[in-house]
């Protein structure tokens, strides 16, 4: 399965949601290919740090990211392709290739209006394939006393995209993150509340991805005892 995160919007949490989904999709015990896409490789440099037995590969053009895909996708479970904040060719290539779009979108009625345009290519994609990728809005950087107003469902649904349940709020552990290689649950109880909004989303949107725990070896004796 491949899994671009895509909104031509900069900085809306591309690059920080794509190292997160790779690395939680490995714990779950997937093959997973990370595909930087972008120039700034910023995704590929963070993982490398926080998780580096995953596979990174640096797409650097459409035509390289139209040809390779399809190789990586047979290759490893999961996919995960950040895409960049600007270049249109690059985006649709991974459109035209992907089959779930995560759409980051700050939490405000302007951006959220900017997305007709963000998502253009998206459309276009989804047109020419019969409505795929399948695609979906994350709210990302949501404020603290943030509400989700009627106007911002009528804008998503207007675009005919969902928005998931789960989102992810502003919080400088995900801004601390890159700069110690990790990710937000392996930094102690300060990254408590984003890794359990980040694992929310995750399992909102890749629910068939979620792989039991293994039964820790204590409790195989108790149930024997029993
Ligand atoms: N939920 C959040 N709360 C606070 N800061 C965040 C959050 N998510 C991301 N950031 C920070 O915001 C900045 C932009 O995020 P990120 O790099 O993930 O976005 P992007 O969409 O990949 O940007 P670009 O389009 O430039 O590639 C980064 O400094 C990141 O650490
Ligand atoms: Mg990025």
């Amino acid at each position: 399965m491949i899994i671009v995160l895509a909104n031509s919007k900069g900085g809306v949490g591309k690059t920080s949601i794509s190292v997160h989904l790779a690395t939680w999709l490995a714990e779950q015990g997937h093959s997973v290919v990370l595909a930087d896409c972008d120039a700034q490789q910023s995704s590929s440099e963070w993982l490398a740090e926080a998780a580096p037995e995953i596979r990174t590969v640096r797409l650097a053009d459409p035509s390289a990211i139209l040809d390779s895909l399809p190789q990586l996708d047979q290759e490893a479970d999961f996919v995960v392709a950040d895409g960049p904040g600007s270049n249109t060719e690059t985006s649709r290539a991974l459109l035209l290739r992907a089959d779930l779009a995560l759409v980051p979108c700050k939490a405000s009625m302007l951006e959220v209006r900017a997305l007709a345009q963000a998502t253009a290519v998206l459309r276009q994609s989804q047109d020419i394939r019969q409505g795929r990728p399948e695609a979906v809005i994350v709210l990302s950087m949501v404020g603290k006393t943030y509400r989700l107003t009627q106007d911002m469902k009528d804008a998503a649904a207007a675009l005919g995209l969902p928005l998931t349940k789960a989102a992810l709020t502003l919080k400088q552990i995900y801004a601390d993150a890159p700069g110690q290689g990790t990710v937000v649950w392996r930094m102690g109880a300060r990254g408590r509340d984003a890794a359990q909004e980040i694992e929310s989303l995750f399992r909102e949107v890749l629910p068939h991805a979620i792989r039991p725990k293994k039964l820790r070896p204590l409790a195989v004796l108790k149930s024997f005892r029993k």
